[in-house]
């Protein structure tokens, strides 16, 4: 299955997410502002604002409300988000990077200033955001946790970290236990990220951006409920990413083209032939969402019918150009001339959005 880069549209919705302004944040944070929602970036000091905003660029628009405001304590993460129900009315969605890696020592050496910080510090900020968002978030939204594949995988000189993610991780099981499929929690579970603070080469390496895709479409698919979401490679994320897009409501502005296709006599399989070869190039356009050949059942010939959807009609008209050179060899196997495929827009009919979702 091929998944769309599409993002969904969070318009309207009120995103918190501590720990931003880090490595893996801030592409959380462009996700969200892309996907054009009102995001939320608690940060404990002044230069880390100024400097984040730097960093954001022209993609810091207004909806982005940086405000220097300790979390990581469980009064300071309740006046948080009692600000945040002041000023904006309420919170739908929360994703937390909080905090980063620690190496240097084995369990047995460590001081406890370093168990202060690299566990009990991390863990009580998120502990306090669960505390302070959870039981007030809008139940169609989500609760994000990121940790690293550290969690189970140990790393000596890094244990510190192996066990504060491994907590996080058992924290998300214990909620979602808890929830009863009440409120969605996920934990999205990290490889090695590239991000604007470590470079790759390494095509298998997932990006900032692309967990902060994942992140959006879990708040965005409402249909799935929560779970650990493994992202330790690019393969990894693209099913995650696959996932969310199948189960997600059918959004505003896509497009569906439908084609019949008459071909001439005893033709009918090079077409089909054709079509599969054009499938894979099709499906990894960025703006494919869909695309799929149908026949008339128990019918060895007699027309074919081709089903695509695009999210946008850019996405659509984009797709047109980069086949068009590809029109006279299906036309060679055609009947009668092709026509272009009649365009049509999902009409939102509410229930189980999955089994009304094209985009799988
Ligand atoms: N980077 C990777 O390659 C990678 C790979 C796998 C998993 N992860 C996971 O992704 C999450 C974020 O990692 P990251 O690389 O983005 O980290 P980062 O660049 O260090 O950013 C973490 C952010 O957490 C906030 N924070 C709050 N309390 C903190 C504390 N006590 N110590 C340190 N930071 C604290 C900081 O924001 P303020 O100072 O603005 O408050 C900081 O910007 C972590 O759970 C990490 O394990 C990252």
């Amino acid at each position: 299955m091929r998944s769309s880069n599409a993002l969904p549209d969070l318009s309207g919705r009120r995103v918190v997410v501590p720990g931003g302004t880090g490595a893996v944040g801030e592409g959380v944070v462009r996700g969200y502002l892309s996907a054009g929602a009102d995001v939320v970036v608690p940060t404990r000091t002044q230069e880390r604002a100024e400097e984040f905003r730097r960093v954001l660029g022209d993609a810091a628009t207004d909806r982005l409300h940086l405000v220097v405001h300790d979390y990581t304590t469980f009064a300071g993460a309740e006046r948080l988000a009692d600000e945040m129900e002041r000023r904006l009315g309420g919170v739908d969605d929360v994703v937390a990077p909080i905090g980063g890696w620690w190496v240097g020592k084995r369990v047995w050496e460590i001081d406890e200033a370093d168990w202060q910080s690299a566990f009990v510090g991390l863990a009580t900020a998120h502990v306090a955001v669960v505390r302070a968002f959870l039981p007030r978030l809008n139940p169609r939204g989500a609760y994000t946790v990121i940790v690293g594949a550290s969690a189970s995988t140990p790393v000596p000189g890094s244990g510190l970290v192996s066990m504060e993610q491994a907590a996080l991780l058992m924290m998300q099981q214990v909620l979602q236990a808890e929830l009863a499929g009440q409120q969605r929690v996920f934990a999205l579970v990290l490889g090695p990220v590239r991000t604007r603070l470590v470079g790759s080469d390494d095509p298998d390496w997932v990006t900032a951006d692309q967990v902060g895709a994942v992140a959006v479409a879990a708040s965005a698919a409402a249909a799935v409920g929560g779970r650990e979401i493994r992202m330790r490679s690019r393969a990894e994320a693209d099913e995650a990413l696959a996932l969310f897009q199948a189960a997600q409501p059918v959004g505003t502005g896509a497009v569906v083209a439908v084609s019949t296709m008459e071909p001439k006599h005893g033709r009918r399989d090079d077409l089909v032939a054709v079509l599969a070869e054009l499938a894979q190039q099709i499906r990894a356009e960025p703006g494919c969402m869909h695309y799929s050949v149908h026949r008339t059942r128990g019918e060895d010939t007699g027309p074919l019918l081709v089903v695509q959807m695009f999210a946008s009609i850019e996405a659509f008209t984009e797709h047109s150009s980069s086949v068009a050179d590809q029109i006279p060899r299906i036309s060679a196997l055609l009947a009668t001339p092709p026509v272009p495929p009649t365009l049509f827009e999902p009409v939102p009919l509410g229930g189980d959005a999955a089994k009304e979702s094209l985009s799988a």
